[in-house]
């Protein structure tokens, strides 16, 4: 296999995702899941880390369009925040296992600042299994790697926002802040 092989892949996936977008007509469970269901067969690949690693020195992404998909392959090292995207996104799991949490907003986004969360996934993601988050505002979730970390397929429905919000749960509040502000709340 090539990294042309790979490119390749990558390519027809996306060109897939589009189709499944446009046959279900919306962001919802169910296209999530069908989306999951084809990027599965990409993360099936054992040179995707290879095609990371040669895209990131060119600060690119696995593939991203101006404003559209953004496909990446993502490292947690540590637990992350609670925190938003600005995107719909859909995960498969590549390297490594952790326990997936996702969100939704129970309040009306009112009251800034103030943010009353509401559970609906939480869930196991090894190697193969898909998990996914919706559009803004109920682009909530949070990763709990396993020690030494988790490595999972990405794709976002558009680039991320360079700012997220981070929540409490505690205290049903959030703060707006970048990635390397807040990502890790560990460091
Ligand atoms: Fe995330």
């Amino acid at each position: 296999m090539t990294m042309e092989d790979a490119n390749a892949a990558i390519k027809d996936t996306i060109h897939d995702v589009h189709v499944i977008l446009e046959r279900h007509g919306s962001v919802s469970d169910a296209s999530l899941a069908a989306v999951g269901e084809r990027m599965k067969e990409l993360a099936q690949r054992d040179d995707l880390e290879e095609v990371y690693q040669a895209a990131a020195a060119r600060g690119e992404r696995l593939f991203s369009e101006p404003e559209g998909l953004q496909l990446m392959l993502s490292h947690f090292p540590e637990t992350t925040a609670v925190h938003t995207h600005g995107a719909w996104g859909v995960m498969v799991g590549y390297r490594g296992n952790e326990r997936y949490r996702q969100w939704v907003r129970e309040d009306d986004g009112s009251e800034p600042g103030h943010a009353k969360l509401h559970l609906v996934r939480d869930v196991e993601v090894k190697p193969g299994d898909v998990g996914w988050w919706f559009a803004p505002p109920n682009d909530i979730h949070q990763q709990l790697p396993e020690e030494g970390g988790s490595v999972e397929l990405i794709l976002m429905g558009n680039p991320p926002s360079p700012t997220r919000l981070y929540f409490d749960l505690d205290a049903d509040t959030y703060t707006e802040a970048t990635p390397a502000e807040r990502h890790y709340p560990g460091r």
